[in-house]
Parts: C-alpha cells; sequence; structure tokens
C-alpha cells in the first residue's frame, strides 16, 4: 500500500470497482505518487459508480407532460428599457462568460475567445465581448463586473491572452477570471476511471452547468451580493452576435420579477442541433438536442409548423439570489452522459487511440437550473440579431459563417438607420462590414450622417 493515500480512500475506491488506480499508485516514483494521491482524494468513487449505473443522471421528460412555453413578444418596450438602463447606470448588474469548453470540433488549439473572426479587423471572440463590456462601462458610468469561466484546458491561455492585450481597454480588476472543475473519463464497458497518462488521471471539464458550483463554491456569488449586484447576464463564448446586459431585457426580466430570463429563437428545422424551451407543469425546461425525442423534436402544430419551435441562443439573466439559492440547494442540476472517443494511457498497452466512443464524459448544463425559477421568462428574439456561434471549422457555424453574419447584421442595423447599402439582394453585404462596439451596441446607436458618407466599395468598419 502507498503510504500517500489514506487506507479508507484506498478501500472506497477498491470497493466502487476503480482498485486499478490504486494498483497504479504503487507504481509511481515517490512525487509522481503523492501528486496522483491527492487526485485519488479528490475523487468520488460513489458518485462515479452511481452515474455509471445511470443513477444520477438527467432523466428524459415525459412526452405527455411537455408543452410549448409561453414567450414574451420581440416588441420593443420602453417601460423595461428604461428600467434595463436604470440598473446598468446603479451599477447592478455583472456579466459573466462561459468560456471553458474545448472547442473540440473547431480544432484549434487556442481557447475559442482566442478566435479570429471580426469580418474586417480579425478581432477575436474575447475582443469583441471585452468591448461590449467596455462600452457598457463608458456609457452609463460603471462597468459591469465581467467574470469569465474558464477551465484547466482554457485558463492559463485565456488569462494571458487578455493580459497581452492590456484587458482590451477594460480595468484588470473589472475581469475577474474562475475556473469550473473537472469530471473523470470512464471506460464505458467497465466504469474505470481512465488515465491520461502515468500518475493523470483524464478528465474534462464538467460542462457549462458547472459555473454555478464554481461561482459559489469559489465565493463569488457572495463577492457580488456585497457589491449590490442583484442580476447577471450570462453568455457563451462563441457568439458574437450577442447583446451583452440588453437594457430591454433586463428590463423586462426585472418587471417580470423573474428569477431566471432566456431569449429565445426560432428553430430552423427539425433536427437542428439546438437545446429546446418547453415547459412542463408550470416550470421551464430546455430539452438539449442530443437528448430530444424523436416525436418532441418532430410535433407539428395545427398549421404543421414545428410545434416545440423556441430554440436556446442561451442567453439568460439569472438574479443573483436565485442563484445562491440554487446553489446551497442539494445539488439540483443533474449530470447528462455522452459517449466519446477518447485517446487514453495504460500501464500495460500505453496510449491507446480507440477506433470508437469508448468513454462516458459527463457534463452539467446552466439550464437544468431553469426549472428550479418561478417565475420565469421567455422572450423572443432573432437569430440574425443575436446568435451566430462558432462551432465548427468548416460549414455551418465555422468561421467563414460567423464572419458573415457579422455583415449580415451590420446591413440590417444600417439600413434600421435609413441608410442604403449595397447587397447582393439577400441581404449579404457585397464587401465586409464590422461595427465596433464603440460605435454601437444596437441599431438605434448608429449615426445616419456618418453612414451617408461611406463609400461601400470596400470594407468597411464603423468605430468611435
Ligand atoms: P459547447 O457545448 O459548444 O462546447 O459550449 P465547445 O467547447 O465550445 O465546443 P465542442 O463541443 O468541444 O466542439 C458552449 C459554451 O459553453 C462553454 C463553451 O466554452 C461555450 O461558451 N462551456 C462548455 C464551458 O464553459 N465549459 C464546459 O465544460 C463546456
Amino acid at each position: 500500500m502507498n503510504a500517500c493515500l489514506h487506507p479508507e480512500v484506498a478501500k472506497r475506491l477498491a470497493d466502487c470497482g476503480q482498485s486499478h488506480l490504486v494498483d497504479h499508485l504503487a507504481h509511481l516514483d515517490p512525487i509522481a505518487g503523492s501528486l496522483f494521491a491527492a487526485e485519488l482524494a479528490g475523487l468520488d468513487p460513489v458518485m462515479l459508480s452511481e452515474l455509471f449505473q445511470g443513477k444520477s443522471l438527467a432523466q428524459p421528460l415525459s412526452l405527455k407532460q411537455l408543452e410549448p412555453p409561453p414567450i414574451a413578444s420581440a416588441q420593443e418596450d420602453p417601460a423595461a428599457r428604461a428600467v434595463g438602463l436604470q440598473v446598468l447606470r446603479d451599477g447592478l448588474v455583472a456579466v459573466v462568460l462561459v468560456a471553458g469548453g474545448q472547442g473540440s470540433r473547431l480544432g484549434s488549439d487556442l481557447p475559442k475567445g482566442c478566435f479570429r473572426v471580426g469580418p474586417v479587423t480579425g478581432a477575436t471572440l474575447y475582443q469583441i465581448h471585452a468591448e461590449k463590456v467596455l462600452e457598457l462601462g463608458r456609457r452609463f458610468g460603471r462597468t459591469p463586473p465581467f467574470l469569465i469561466m474558464t477551465s484547466r484546458a482554457t485558463d492559463s491561455a485565456t488569462r494571458a491572452f487578455f493580459a497581452s492585450h492590456d484587458y482590451f481597454g477594460l480595468k484588470e480588476t473589472d475581469v475577474l477570471f474562475f475556473t469550473q472543475a473537472e469530471m473523470p473519463a470512464l471506460d464505458r464497458a467497465t466504469g474505470r476511471v481512465l488515465l491520461e497518462g502515468p500518475g493523470r488521471i483524464f478528465s474534462a471539464p464538467d460542462g457549462h452547468g458547472g459555473c454555478l458550483a464554481a461561482l459559489s463554491r469559489q465565493g463569488w456569488l457572495d463577492k457580488l451580493s456585497a457589491l449590490g449586484i442583484q442580476h447577471l447576464f450570462y453568455f457563451q463564448v462563441d457568439n458574437p452576435l450577442v447583446r451583452i446586459a440588453d437594457p430591454v431585457f433586463l428590463g423586462r426580466h426585472i418587471l417580470a420579477g423573474s428569477q431566471a430570463s432566456s431569449k429565445v429563437i426560432a428553430r430552423r428545422h427539425a433536427g437542428e442541433k439546438l437545446g429546446v424551451f418547453a415547459s412542463v407543469a408550470g416550470s421551464c425546461h430546455i430539452v438539449e438536442y442530443s437528448d430530444l425525442p424523436k416525436e418532441m423534436d418532430e410535433a407539428t402544430d395545427r398549421s404543421g409548423g414545428i410545434l416545440f419551435n423556441a430554440g436556446n441562443p442561451a442567453i439568460h439573466c439569472f438574479s443573483v439570489e436565485f442563484l445562491k439559492r440554487a446553489a446551497s440547494g442539494n445539488d439540483l442540476m443533474p449530470y447528462h452522459a455522452a459517449l466519446k472517443k477518447v485517446s487514453h494511457w495504460t500501464p500495460q498497452h500505453g496510449i491507446q487511440v480507440p477506433a470508437r466512443e469508448n468513454a462516458l464524459k459527463f457534463e452539467k448544463f446552466m439550464f437544468d437550473i431553469l426549472p428550479h425559477a418561478n417565475p420565469w421568462l421567455l422572450v423572443w428574439t432573432s437569430r440574425e440579431d443575436e446568435f451566430a456561434p462558432l462551432k465548427n471549422a468548416d460549414g455551418a457555424d465555422s468561421p467563414a459563417a460567423v464572419r458573415v453574419a457579422q455583415s449580415r447584421l451590420a446591413v440590417r442595423w444600417i439600413q434600421a438607420a435609413g441608410v442604403s447599402v449595397p447587397t447582393d439582394g439577400a441581404g449579404n453585404a457585397q464587401v465586409p462590414i464590422e461595427i465596433a462596439p464603440s460605435a454601437g451596441l444596437e441599431p438605434a446607436d448608429l449615426d445616419p450622417s456618418m453612414l451617408r458618407a461611406i463609400d461601400w466599395s470596400r470594407p468597411v468598419l464603423l468605430k468611435s
């Protein structure tokens, strides 16, 4: 028995079918051994064993219970705008960006936020988001605290990126990094924890839902409350169109007394890779596309349209009090299991590259907090205005598609300002156009007199 490992830990591991980890520890040198023993002591083998048996996993909802949820219209709402502007002026809002994903489909070595997507400037996703926060601070005299969730995979590169770009004009103290937890991957056949290498468990970030536990455990929810922050605007790193801390959305959330509010976009077609909103006995749920039963996915209304047509662009506003209560409750968010191909290491055979899915990975989803909110609110928005996620290296949701979406959005804003801009007739600009956050956070910010003077035959960057 290795002296570094408490006998009770060793017994618990063995009882839960993880004795290969204890055996492996015996073959490590003292330094590697003590590090590995510390990792083993941090494991919860009982929970892993339950997850492997499917016990603590998210359960499918009964189709009979599901209904299309009520959704407020996208119309401009002056009363809500006034309330939203006031809470921004009063400094009652923080923003949280989840950026801990591994971006495996995109296949870049750097965190996704470092990817250049600006159609004219090549601005990175981090720059675009940070400049929006900066602009909020300039307008309202208070910069919302900008919390960024990283993971083991993205943390050091993200921090270094922000530091090397002088925090994109923000004060270093306004950018608050916190790191989500990891979950071990299990062999799909045996439930054994996989190894990444000698003395190293194979683990992956615990999903964007890990945000709640990380915010709570690291004291951020209490710190936000102490700063007087009442509302948290939540968004994902991959979407450059997001209207961060949209005042009308914030105002609606507040006027409705909502604990959790979400923007909604219309699904394009059944089978689209987008989470779907539904209500169940008065509570709000999102069913992830990978968990969507075919009957729900393909259900149609009387006119033949998609019955469950409310798609999730992952833009939410949470009351901080609600999050604090949810975080103190008995682990309200279940894990979701996914079968993945995971290259791993064994003492007998070294690195193993599987030919097919060999491992179970476990993630929490932030939207699993929604059923615990009461009241809650959903608000329509249009995909063109607010959602163009960077997911893939090619094709749909690729860097090229995301650049086009930004230029298309610029065209819509410029046309809304009453200025004509040459297009191909289908809404695509004839040259790349980029609107820097300093020039506008929404269409009404654009100055028509400035737009009329522009030569639209060359790429255009609008900035103040
Ligand atoms: P995705 O589920 O699209 O994952 O994340 P991803 O990492 O960007 O890409 P793939 O699936 O590996 O190709 C949606 C959002 O949730 C964040 C991501 O950074 C992105 O903003 N996320 C995802 C986390 O912060 N942590 C996670 O564990 C998973």
